[in-house]
């Protein structure tokens, strides 16, 4: 087991990546702090890892609000220990209809709604769990960024782009931040993957990346999940601020 002893964080933990990303990592021996806002999913999944011997704690919170943030990261810690392994995998992407809005149709509510969320939240946890790791000189953050925030993809609204783009550029500056403390952190851009998410936009958009998507197929959160085990585990031990494409050759950039 890669990951014995060792305690991850992850956030969006319930959702179609976020709980394959835990999967992978109670595989491999970690015990996972799951936060996320569905408090019935959550407490659901909790459970099921639990019977199944893992060890893992879920709490409920909003992790657009950093008071939030501060008090699901002291729970976690206080039940499983410093966190090693921080997985920012929160992330929403609001359509009307199945459609993207444009500048100039969109509320300020909602640019607003998807940076606290989005890209927000990775500053609050981050912030969080880094005195620790500097700490134990030792330490991997994975941010989930999207190759929407890489190039032009029309699914998507300018607040999500923006905001994985975002992401990018904190991964590389917190990467050179924390070289120094043995902490990695990098990024994931995920093509069209298979979860929920993906409901938001009609079948023919779906079929129509597929298309245009190398391997002719969507991903599923286990391929993602892999990538993100990668970076977790020893492996990736000299990879840092990098942001890799787990996409099936959608979009290549
Ligand atoms: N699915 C894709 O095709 C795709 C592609 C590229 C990137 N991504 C990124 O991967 C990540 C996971 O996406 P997914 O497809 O699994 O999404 P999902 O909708 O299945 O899961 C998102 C989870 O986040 C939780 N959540 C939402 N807002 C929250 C908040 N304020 N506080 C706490 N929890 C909150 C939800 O309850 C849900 O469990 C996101 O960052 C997304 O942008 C997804």
């Amino acid at each position: 087991m890669r990951l014995a002893n060792k305690v991850a964080l992850v956030t969006g933990a319930v959702g179609g990546i976020g709980s394959a990303i835990v999967h992978a990592l109670v595989a491999e021996g970690a015990r996972v702090g799951l936060v996320d806002l569905n408090a019935e999913a959550g407490k659901k999944f909790q459970d099921e890892l639990s019977a199944a011997g893992h060890t893992v704690f879920y709490v409920n919170a909003n992790v657009a609000n950093f008071a939030e943030c501060e008090s699901a990261h002291a729970a976690i810690k206080d039940k499983l220990g410093d966190i090693d392994i921080l997985v920012n995998n929160v992330g929403i992407s609001p359509k009307h209809d199945g459609r993207a809005l444009k500048v100039w149709e969109m509320p300020p509510e909602e640019w607003d709604k998807v940076v606290s969320v989005n890209l927000n939240s990775v500053f609050y946890m981050s912030r969080l769990v880094t005195p620790g790791m500097i700490q134990k000189r030792e330490g991997r953050i994975i941010n989930m960024s999207s190759v929407a925030g890489k190039a032009y993809c029309d699914i998507v609204a300018a607040h999500y782009a923006a905001t994985k783009a975002a992401l990018i550029g904190a991964t590389r500056h917190w990467a050179a931040e924390l070289g120094e403390y043995n902490i990695t952190v990098n990024g994931l851009a995920p093509g069209r993957i298979n979860t929920p998410l993906l409901k938001s936009v009609s079948q023919e958009t779906n079929d129509a990346v597929k298309q245009v998507t190398a391997l002719k197929r969507l991903g599923t959160p286990e391929e993602v999940a892999d990538a993100c085990m990668f970076f977790a585990s020893d492996q990736a031990r000299f990879v840092t601020g990098q942001i890799l494409d787990v996409a099936g050759g959608w979009l290549m950039t």
